[in-house]
């Protein structure tokens, strides 16, 4: 996993997504913090991930998780200090763990001084030109500058008092940074090397599509996918800074540990073509594949999702994920038949307890599909426990400014980010309310159950480590299988198969089973069942 065999340890890392607030809690405020998650690190450990990645625990109002930085270079106090940050990143490299920070480049938290100056100051002033200020329109311009929407709903512009609007493309307290004023991609030049220099393995790259806008702001034609090219989405200009951000990380000792520096975007996408650019040399190392976030659990859809990944760029540019703090958890998307569409809405009753139970199976058997699939997976914290996404959070505890910007109409996503379990008896306080029988689904219950998803997930990964098929492994090849069903090899000498149908099926040819998602007698495999296979 080395550079010395001429590959890069995150060609097939398995990397561990910490919501750090979610976490672990160690001062009993109800918020995990560094601490905490320093105290489970021997977790992560046993778990057998190589790196985690951190969502922001920069300074931040919380309008938005966290994704509203005020301080770039420095840790809310909620969280914890640089120090402990510091020794965070040495203590996981003791036990060989790598850390990801996140870089959140499109926008600020608008209580950040910059845009406290712009704020401050008047039309037309270099400190307004560091974010997206214009007059509007229509005859008073009380009209926003363009038709443009916020991700989470609403216009993507809010009034000052002087009359002049402000661009935020998320909610009104993040304003957009202007990149193409020079001073923006310096200041960022900066915060890269800033966690670089403290030893950190990579970055998450926030937003990744929409940092530069055309300055004519061209209104959006009617029904165009909110995810497609536009004045905001997927500029050309975006591929010359990934370039020099590319630098940066070549810049640092790929020799030692933590070994050659990865940056991984967040890239929504329309089609998966939409990529295309930002897979170019020289760019960004990594983006995420959210393909199998986008199908519901049907052998079809999953099928192309994956040949659409691998045609693209393989797992190992660009890692497969099931799940994230953004999306419903896959228990419950896989127990309802939805896939994550990007204006989804979740029901908020009580789920069937059947479906509910054919969800968790699902997630088991979708954990040992994506485990199997070639290059790097990224886990949320919580897959590893089977959580189901919460979805009755009384309206007055809810924390997304989705649910807020959209009256409701969108639950938003705090049903993904409650915290996690450690114990099975009741759970000291947390931000998120945690339902009262979530012990059953704690670190604590999980681990003496043998047949527990935790258990399931600790073996995956020490078999995925040790098979040389898997992670970087042979490519993988289609066989020939019963209708709803998946089943490909990979070289030397593994078959996956999982049984999306409502029968039994044969089990391939094999030599031995090397793990299930599910009990599997007779040589039969049942529905919502996987098997990882050794052939001979
Ligand atoms: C990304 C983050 C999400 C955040 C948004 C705005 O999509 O993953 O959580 O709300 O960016 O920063």
């Amino acid at each position: 996993m080395g550079v010395s065999d001429g590959h890069a340890w995150w060609e097939d890392a398995v990397v561990y997504e910490v919501y750090p607030r979610s976490f672990a809690d160690s001062d009993g405020d109800g918020v995990g913090d560094l601490n905490g998650l320093r105290g489970r690190l021997p977790y992560l450990a046993d778990l057998g991930v190589d790196a985690i990645w951190l969502t922001p625990f920069y300074p931040s109002p919380l309008a938005d998780g966290g994704y509203d930085v005020s301080d770039y270079c420095a840790v809310d106090p909620l969280l914890g200090t640089l120090a402990d940050f510091d020794a965070l990143v040495k203590e996981a490299a003791a036990s060989g763990i790598r850390v990801i920070v996140d870089i959140v480049p499109n926008h600020c938290s608008a209580e950040h001084p910059l845009f406290q100056a712009a704020l401050a100051s008047s039309p037309g002033s270099p400190e307004r030109d560091r974010f997206i200020f214009r007059e509007g329109r229509g005859q008073d311009g009380s009209l926003p500058p363009s038709n443009w929407p916020s991700s989470f709903g609403g216009a993507a512009w809010t009034r000052v008092p002087d009359g002049q609007w402000y661009l935020h493309m998320f909610d009104t307290t993040q304003p957009d940074w202007n990149w193409d004023n020079p001073a923006i991609p310096a200041l960022f030049a900066d915060v890269i090397r800033f966690w670089l220099d403290r030893g950190v393995a990579g970055l998450r790259v926030d937003v990744a599509s929409a940092m530069f806008k055309d300055p004519e702001l061209p209104d959006n034609p009617p029904g165009q996918h909110p995810l497609a090219p536009s004045g905001y989405r997927h500029r050309a200009e975006l591929q010359a800074l990934y370039r020099s951000w590319r630098q940066i990380l070549d810049s640092y000792p790929a020799g030692e540990f933590p070994g050659q520096r990865t940056a991984i975007g967040e890239v929504w996408y329309d089609v998966p073509g939409t990529l295309a650019p930002y897979l170019q040399p020289g760019g960004l190392p990594q983006l995420f594949n959210f393909q199998l976030m986008l199908v519901p659990w049907e052998a079809g859809p999953l099928r192309r999702a994956v040949d659409a990944a691998q045609d693209l760029a393989g797992g190992s540019r660009a890692p497969w994920v099931i799940g994230n703090h953004d999306v419903p958890r896959p228990a419950t998307r896989y127990a309802l038949g939805l896939a994550h569409q990007y204006e989804s809405t979740l029901p908020r009753g009580p789920i069937d307890t059947d479906d509910a139970r054919a969800g968790a199976r699902r997630a088991r058997a979708a954990a040992l599909l994506q485990l199997a699939l070639p290059g790097s997976a990224y886990i949320y914290q919580g897959e590893e426990l089977g959580l189901p996404e919460v979805i009755d959070i009384p309206d007055e505890a809810r924390q997304d400014p989705v649910f807020r910007r959209t009256g409701g109409r969108r639950l938003g996503r705090d049903g993904c980010r409650v915290p996690l379990p450690w114990r099975a008896g009741p759970s000291g306080p947390s931000w998120l309310p945690q339902p009262p029988d979530w012990g059953r689904y704690s670190v604590e219950t999980e681990s003496a159950e043998p047949e527990s998803i935790l258990i399931l997930y600790r073996t995956a990964l020490r078999v995925r480590r040790e098979h040389p098929a898997l992670g970087r492994g042979g490519a993988m090849r289609w066989l020939e299988s019963p209708p709803d069903s998946l089943i490909f090899s990979r070289e030397p000498g593994f078959v996956f198969a999982a049984n999306l149908g409502q029968t039994a099926i044969p089990l391939p040819p094999h030599s031995g089973i090397l793990l299930s998602s599910g009990p599997v007698t007779d040589g039969s495999l049942p529905p919502d069942t996987a098997v990882w296979l050794a052939r001979g």
